[in-house]
C-alpha cells in the first residue's frame, strides 16, 4: 500500500526576519517546499498533503500541481497540532503517514526510503528520523536507555544541561502507523513555548506499549533545518556542492565551479565544458561535448551535442541543434531553433524564429517571426522588419538564398529558394526562387565635385581669416 506523505509548512518563519513564507524562501533557485514535494513525488507517493497557514494561495501557486491537497491550520500551534489540522484528509488513510517538516529543503528521496524500509520491516508504530549533528543546538535531542532504545525527543529550550550535550537529533521525519494518529489528541500543549509537539509522540506510543523507534541514517547535510538566513545561506551552498559534484562525477568540466549557476534540473551532457560565471538556469537540457565560454545565460532550452556557445551570450525557450556556433554576444529569444551546423554570430538577435542547417547569419541582425531555410547566408546587418506597430507578421527564407548586407525584409514576405538579395534593400514585395532583387537607388557620379567642394571651402576661411584681420 502507497504511503501518505504529510508536509509541515504553515509555520510562521519568524526566525527568517521576512514577509515571504519560510518554505517559499528560494535554495540554490528553488523554493523549499518544491523541492521537497519533488522528492517526495521521487517516492511513488499515495498521497501528498501539505499543511499551510494563510499563505495558501502562495503556495498553490508555486506548487502548481493539481494532485497535491491542501489542509489548512488557521493558528500556528505548534507540530503536534499542524498534523493534527490534516485530520480529515486522513481519515480514510490506511497506509503509513510519512511526516516531513518543509524546512529541511536537502532531504533526498534515498535516505527517506531506507528508513521507511526500517520502518517496515520491524513494523514500528512510530518511527523517527534522526542525524547525529556537529552542532545540535537549533533540533531535539534524541534521548535512549542504556539499551539505546529510544524513549523520547526533548526540545532544545526544555533540555537539562546533561541532554543538551547529546549530539543525536531529530530531523523532522518521521513514519506512522495510520493508528499513531489517534495520539495527537493526547499531545499537551507545552507550557513554556505554548504550542503542541509532535515529537510527544514518541513518548506517547512507548507509553501505549507500542513499537517505537529512532534511526539515525544519512548525512548530517541532508537535514540541515533552515529556520534562519544564515542557515538559507548554508542550504544553498550545500545544495550547490552536491549538484556540481553530481555533474563533475558524471564528466562535466568545470573551469572555475565556484562562479557557475546550475538549476537543481538541469541536465548537462558528459564532456561539456563549462567557464566561469555561466548561468544555466531552470528546464536546460545541455548536450554532450558542448563548449560554453563565459557570462552565458541559458534558460529553458535544449543545446544539442558539440555546440559551441562563445561568451557573452542568452539563450531562452530555444532548442539549438548539434554543432551549431553561438555568439559572442547573442540573444536568442523564445521559440527559436537553430539547425545543425549553424553559425549564429555577434550582435545578432532572434525571436521566434527557425534556422536551417548550416545556415549563417554571423554579425548585427535582428532575425524575428522568420522561418529560414537550409545553408542561408545572412548578410551583416540584415534585419526582418516583422511589426507594424501593431501586429507581427512572418518573413519566410528558402534554401540556398543569400541575404546581402544591411537588407531590410519587410514582412509578411517570402524569399523563394536560392534568390539572392542584393546588399542594401529594403525589400518590399516576394521574391521568387533563384531571382535576384535589388532595390537600393542607382549609383550616381558628379566627377570633380569634391575637390571643387573644398575649393570653395577654402576661398570661404581666407575670406573670413582676412575681414577678422581688418577688424
Ligand atoms: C522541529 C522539531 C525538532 C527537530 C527539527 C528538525 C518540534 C517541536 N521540533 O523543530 O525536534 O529537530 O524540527 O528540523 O517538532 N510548522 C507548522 N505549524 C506550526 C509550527 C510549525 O506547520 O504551528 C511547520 C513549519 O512550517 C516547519 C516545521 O513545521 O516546516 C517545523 O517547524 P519549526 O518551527 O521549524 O520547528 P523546529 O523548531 O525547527
Ligand atoms: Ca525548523
Amino acid at each position: 500500500m502507497k504511503s501518505t506523505y504529510v508536509i509541515l509548512a504553515a509555520g510562521l518563519g519568524t526566525r527568517m526576519n521576512s514577509s515571504l513564507p519560510k518554505v517559499l524562501h528560494p535554495v540554490y533557485g528553488i523554493p523549499m517546499i518544491q523541492s521537497i514535494v519533488s522528492t517526495v513525488k521521487r517516492l511513488d507517493p499515495g498521497q501528498i498533503i501539505v499543511i499551510t497557514g494563510r499563505h495558501v494561495d502562495g503556495m498553490k501557486r508555486v506548487l502548481d500541481d493539481r494532485d497535491i491537497v491542501y489542509a489548512r491550520q488557521k493558528v500556528q500551534k505548534g507540530t503536534g497540532h499542524a498534523l493534527r489540522s490534516a485530520r480529515n484528509e486522513l481519515k480514510h488513510c490506511k497506509g503509513t503517514v510519512v511526516v516531513l517538516n518543509g524546512d529541511t529543503p536537502l532531504i533526498t528521496a534515498g535516505t527517506i526510503r531506507k528508513f521507511l524500509m526500517r520502518h517496515h520491516k520491524n513494523r514500528n508504530f512510530v518511527s523517527v528520523l534522526s542525524f547525529r549533528a556537529q552542532n545540535p543546538d537549533s533540533y531535539g535531542r534524541i534521548l535512549r536507555d542504556s539499551r539505546r532504545n529510544v524513549l523520547a525527543v526533548i526540545e532544545e529550550r526544555d533540555a537539562t544541561l546533561r541532554q543538551k550535550k547529546i549530539r543525536e537529533v531529530n530531523s523532522g521525519i518521521y513514519a506512522l502507523h495510520p493508528g499513531a494518529l489517534g495520539f495527537l489528541d493526547e499531545i499537551k500543549m507545552n507550557k513554556k513555548k505554548k504550542e503542541y509537539y509532535l515529537t510527544d509522540i514518541v513518548d506517547i506510543s512507548l507509553r501505549r506499549g507500542k513499537r517505537t523507534a529512532a534511526y539515525c541514517i544519512g548525512h548530517e547535510r541532508e537535514f540541515l533545518g533552515v529556520n534562519t538566513k544564515q542557515e538559507l545561506l548554508q542550504a544553498t551552498r550545500f545544495m550547490k556542492e552536491r549538484i556540481i559534484r553530481h555533474w563533475i562525477a558524471k564528466g562535466v568540466y568545470f573551469v572555475d565551479e565556484d562562479s557557475v549557476y546550475i538549476h537543481p534540473d538541469a541536465v548537462l551532457g558528459a564532456g561539456t565544458t563549462l567557464y566561469p560565471n555561466v548561468f544555466i538556469d531552470k528546464q536546460s537540457i545541455i548536450g554532450k561535448r558542448v563548449t560554453i565560454f563565459p557570462n552565458v545565460r541559458i534558460l529553458n532550452s535544449t543545446i544539442g551535442n558539440d555546440v559551441v556557445i562563445k561568451d557573452m551570450t542568452v539563450i531562452e525557450g530555444s532548442v539549438v541543434k548539434n554543432k551549431a556556433l553561438i555568439g559572442p554576444f547573442a540573444h536568442i529569444r523564445p521559440d527559436s531553433e537553430i539547425g545543425s551546423e549553424a553559425r549564429i554570430g555577434n550582435f545578432v538577435e532572434l525571436k521566434k524564429t527557425v534556422i536551417g542547417k548550416k545556415t549563417n547569419a554571423a554579425h548585427l541582425s535582428y532575425l524575428g517571426d522568420a522561418v529560414i531555410g537550409r545553408h542561408v547566408n545572412i548578410g551583416a546587418g540584415t534585419i526582418t522588419c516583422n511589426y507594424d506597430g501593431k501586429k507581427k507578421y512572418v518573413t519566410s527564407i528558402g534554401d540556398y538564398v543569400f541575404v546581402g548586407s544591411d537588407s531590410q525584409l519587410i514582412a509578411p514576405i517570402t524569399v523563394g529558394k536560392g534568390a539572392y538579395i542584393g546588399a542594401g534593400s529594403t525589400i518590399t514585395k516576394d521574391v521568387p526562387s533563384w531571382a535576384l532583387a535589388l532595390s537600393r537607388a542607382e549609383q550616381r557620379k558628379i566627377l570633380n565635385w569634391a575637390k571643387k567642394k573644398f575649393q570653395t571651402t577654402d576661398k570661404k576661411k581666407k575670406s573670413k581669416i582676412k575681414r577678422k584681420k581688418e577688424a
